[in-house]
């Protein structure tokens, strides 16, 4: 939601602004805004991506050492020139970009017009500025200390960046539950909602806490305090992306990129962790929290979307294999339900960004009730990543198509880790079988890259049903949650409404609406139900549906009664949903773009939720 970039230093700053924001836009791609100081605070803002703001600004003055830029995704008023960022106070001489939602808002702004002030936009960021505006003029403090005491009053989440005319060597940061990254340069600084901006520059950055505010002086560097006053020591870190990471490396669009780097992102995933020479499983990062989860009297998964989809399949492998019971939780809900949480239950929270707010409330709330909580994020630094007890990163390298894809494959792969490693240590499986799993999740990257060789066809039957106006897709067991997963994929990026469904649920409702028009993807791998599955596609059948059956066998009865089969490679049953989920991708791709939608900015959508 929303990306903030800012540059200080002796480097022209509207280039690597706009380029930083180009970085960024898949957070919110609604308006931008650039905010410079050459003297005066020239201030340039539009509706529309960084494309239409490069136009709108192709004859102004853009000169200057010191900026901020911002790229959108509204949420307190709609989308246009005036709500753009950066907003300036009562005065004019200070502005602000912000990343988040001030919930006391109202309540501010209608003290600050009681005490004068007036407001052109509908944006909650506009009151922000103005209060920092007001404290420093009224009190006559540094920038730093209004930004400061401004945060006492204000309720709610931001990753601000401040300047003022009045002090043209100076940029103030502050973070509350949005992220923000300080990127140190010789002499110079660069300010990013994440790393994607910085990676270019320099490879050193410091990753701000929150409820802490950085100064940055060109005379003095970079200093932070908390909002307590309290002086913090910057703690420096290396930046592991590389710039490659972060470009299409020849595909049309990201998406494209991201599908078919799963072999390889899955492999990264599993690298010094599955030891297949001496049949052992190494998760690092959460080895000193492992007799927690084999001695947990359940697991509670918490996340949002996609990542919620992984947690699905997590409950399956956690139960099936290592026999600790699991629930999945919505985390939105699981936050405003009271939920039960006790001593020893495991919260394991997933979230490919690392930064989304309700996982982050739920895991504060986890934490309160005193349950151990344990991350698997993809993001490195991310908040998420920082405020669990332990975690293992997905090490699926920087996403940056807005739908996921090589994140949701890498988030199987820590679960099957970890719960094959449960299953070992609690010995709920046989020795056999262990080594059995353990080879087949070796195999995954391998599966991965033969399922690739379905695109063609897929794309065949993309062309097919295009224009349908609903889809339904089911699965069984492991491949249950694939189907929502399959279905979440295509309603985001084609707009066709979609809905997953348990196979056998099917006769108790979406049955109904089932005719000729209907395409049903049904996901027929599994080795254990399958002749309940094949069932399934009869009932379909019956009704005249449209079935694109996604198979492991070359199977005579399925070939018979579906219209169209994908075939896969198989893989044991677990490990199932990787492979599965890869041609549901696919087809959500290539309809995508054949309906003309824009496959890695989908309306409406932000890659990363930083607010409720
Ligand atoms: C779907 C998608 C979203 C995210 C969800 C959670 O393609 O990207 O549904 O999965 O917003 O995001 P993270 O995983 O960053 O917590």
């Amino acid at each position: 939601m929303c990306g903030i970039v800012g540059y200080i230093g002796k480097k022209e700053a509207f280039p690597i602004i706009i380029k930083g924001l180009q970085r960024l836009e898949y957070r919110g791609y609604d308006s931008a805004g650039v905010a410079l100081l050459n003297g005066e605070l020239q201030i340039h803002k539009c509706k529309g991506k960084v494309q239409d703001l490069l136009n709108y600004t192709k004859d102004k003055n853009l000169h200057g050492y010191i900026g901020i830029g911002h790229t959108r995704w509204a949420t307190h008023g709609e989308p246009n020139d005036v709500n753009a960022h950066p907003h300036v106070s009562e005065v004019g001489n200070l502005a602000i970009i912000h990343n988040g939602i001030i919930e006391n808002y109202a309540t501010l702004k209608e003290e600050l017009i009681q005490r004068g002030h007036t407001f052109e936009s509908d944006t909650d960021t506009e009151v922000f500025v103005h209060l920092i505006g007001e404290i420093k003029e009224k009190q006559n403090v540094p920038l730093e200390e209004a930004v400061r005491m401004a945060m006492q009053h204000v309720v709610g989440a931001y990753a601000i960046l401040v300047i003022s005319y009045d002090h043209p060597r100076k940029m103030v940061a502050a973070r509350k539950s949005s992220p923000l990254v300080v990127g140190i340069g010789d002499g110079e600084y660069y300010l990013a909602s994440d790393a994607t901006p910085i990676v270019e520059y320099t490879r050193n950055v410091v990753y701000l806490n929150d409820e802490e505010i950085a100064c940055i002086d060109l005379e003095n560097g970079l200093s932070i305090k908390s909002i307590e006053n309290e002086v913090r020591t910057p703690f420096v870190e290396e930046l592991e992306m590389n710039l490659e990471m972060l470009e299409k490396g020849g595909y049309e669009h990201f998406m494209l990129k991201e599908i078919n780097e799963q072999a390889r992102s899955i492999k990264d995933s599993m690298r010094g962790r599955l030891r297949l020479e001496d049949k052992e499983i190494m998760l690092g990062g959460i080895k000193d929290y492992e007799d927690k989860i084999f001695n947990a009297d359940r697991i509670l998964i918490v996340a949002c979307g996609t990542s919620w989809h992984a947690g699905l399949v997590g409950e399956y492998l956690f139960e099936d294999l290592a026999r600790i019971p699991v629930e999945v939780e919505y985390a939105s809900e699981f936050r405003y339900r009271n939920p039960i949480i006790n001593k020893n239950d495991v919260v394991i929270a997933i979230s490919q960004s690392g930064e989304t707010a309700d996982t982050l409330a739920a895991i504060r709330l986890a934490k309160e009730k005193g349950a151990t909580v344990l991350g698997i994020c993809n993001v490195v630094g991310s908040s998420i990543a920082r405020i669990t007890d332990a975690g293992a990163y997905t090490h699926a390298g920087p996403e940056i198509g807005v739908a996921s894809t090589k994140a949701f494959t890498a988030q199987l792969t820590i679960l099957s880790l970890m719960a094959l490693r449960a299953a070992k240590q609690r010995q709920t499986i046989s020795e056999e079988r262990y080594e059995f799993l353990l080879k087949e999740l070796d195999r995954v990257p391998e599966a991965i890259e033969q399922v690739m060789k379905c695109e063609a066809q897929v794309k065949e039957i993309a062309a097919v049903f295009k224009d349908a106006r609903n889809f339904l897709y089911l699965g069984r067991g492991y491949n249950f949650p694939v189907a929502l997963e399959g279905a979440l994929k295509l309603k985001e990026i084609s707009y066709i409404h979609a809905e997953g469904y348990p196979a056998a649920e099917m006769k108790h409702g979406p049955i109904a609406l089932i005719d000729e028009e209907m395409p049903i993807v049904v996901l027929a791998t599994n080795q254990h139900a399958y002749e309940k599955i094949v069932s399934n596609i009869q009932e379909v059948k019956a009704r005249k549906g449209k079935v694109i059956a996604v198979t492991s066998k070359q199977d005579e009865e399925i070939s018979k009664i579906a219209d169209y089969v994908i075939e896969i490679p198989p893989i044991a049953d677990p490990f199932t949903p990787m492979v599965t989920t890869v041609p549901l991708q696919f087809l959500s791709y290539h309809i995508a773009l054949m309906r003309d939608c824009n496959v890695d900015q989908p309306r409406n959508l932000a890659k990363s939720v930083t607010v409720e």
